[in-house]
């Protein structure tokens, strides 16, 4: 029997997880998604801009959540980038590459059918929003973790937390833009069918080489920036759609890291390398302190006294 305690070289887990990757591929597709982004658009409620330019009260919205569209669709359009990151740790006869290709395939429609939408309903400044898509894309700034273990957590991780922004935004759509959130509503099921796939084959991996994805798992968890940061004024954007409820440090916590770690039952993994049981120790360190200062920020929000400690 192979020892748990040695790291795999990334060959091998690679070879190693091809049947989970195949198995889980599978079970994606047969629950296909199957809808168009032509169909959730109402073409007839559009009007030229060169007729009536954009204003603010086209669509009246709080900041963060105009910040929280803006975002949340330029990081969509950043795709090209991301399929690249994917692709540099996929050979060629690996079913991976399969799944790359589906997962670039579900991924456009997102930016399509989200920008049809913007557009026709006017919620943001569309100039605004071309001018962050040149910027962005013209950086092609995105996360480029270092190996499939790295990979498999962040993208875990961010796929779980896409979910989540995209959520949170339509629930804060006016009622009447039934348009909008069903958009958001489709993107957001897209982006729980990632998850899920990315969630259990990382849950895989730590089956074939606990040590490896626990190291891996913690550096993700310390190191972890949504994918947007090339976007202008991303940290102000992000920051007011923390304040807005929608993403911030506590759904990161409490929404993405809690369920996940707790699935791949990070806690009670044996047979790790010293430099593994090492690694677990921080990442604990790492979530008890930010869990107090989630507390603090809740405690500030609402008005309450923070406790000293
Ligand atoms: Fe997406
Ligand atoms: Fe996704």
């Amino acid at each position: 029997m192979a020892n748990k305690l040695l790291p795999k070289s990334p060959t091998d887990l690679l070879s190693e997880i091809a049947p989970d990757v195949e198995r889980l591929y599978n079970r994606h597709l047969e629950a296909p998604r199957l809808w168009f982004p032509h169909e959730q658009i109402d073409w007839g409620r559009g009007q030229n801009f060169a007729d009536r330019p954009w204003t603010a009260d086209d669509y009246p919205l709080a900041d963060g959540v105009r910040s929280s569209i803006y975002v949340n669709l330029l990081t969509e359009d950043n795709l090209p980038y991301y399929t690249n990151t994917l692709l540099m740790h996929a050979p060629k006869d690996h079913p991976i590459l399969d799944w790359n290709h589906q997962w670039t395939m579900e991924e456009n429609r997102h930016s399509m059918v989200m920008r049809d939408w913007v557009h026709i309903s006017r919620c943001i400044d569309p100039t605004l929003l071309e001018e962050g898509r040149r910027v962005q894309m013209h950086k092609g700034e995105v996360p480029s973790p270092g190996s499939l273990a790295e990979l498999i957590t962040y993208v875990s991780f961010q796929e779980r937390a896409t979910q989540i922004a995209h959520r949170n935004t339509g629930a804060k759509l006016p009622k009447d833009d039934k348009m909008g959130r069903n958009v958001l509503a489709l993107i957001a099921g897209d982006e729980t069918k990632h998850y899920l796939f990315y969630r259990d084959l990382a849950m895989a991996a730590f089956a074939i080489d606990p040590s490896t994805m626990m190291i891996a798992a913690a550096k993700q968890v310390r190191s972890f920036a949504m994918p947007g940061t090339g976007i202008p004024s991303f940290t102000r954007h992000a920051v007011r759609i923390a304040r807005e409820g929608i993403y911030g440090l506590g759904q990161f916590l409490r929404d993405v890291l809690d369920p996940v770690l707790n699935l791949w039952d990070v806690d009670h993994l044996a047979g790790l390398s010293a430099d593994a049981e090492r690694a677990r120790q921080e990442l604990s360190d790492f979530i008890a302190k930010m869990s107090v200062t989630v507390d603090r920020m809740a405690q500030k929000a609402a008005g309450a006294t923070p406790a000293i400690s």
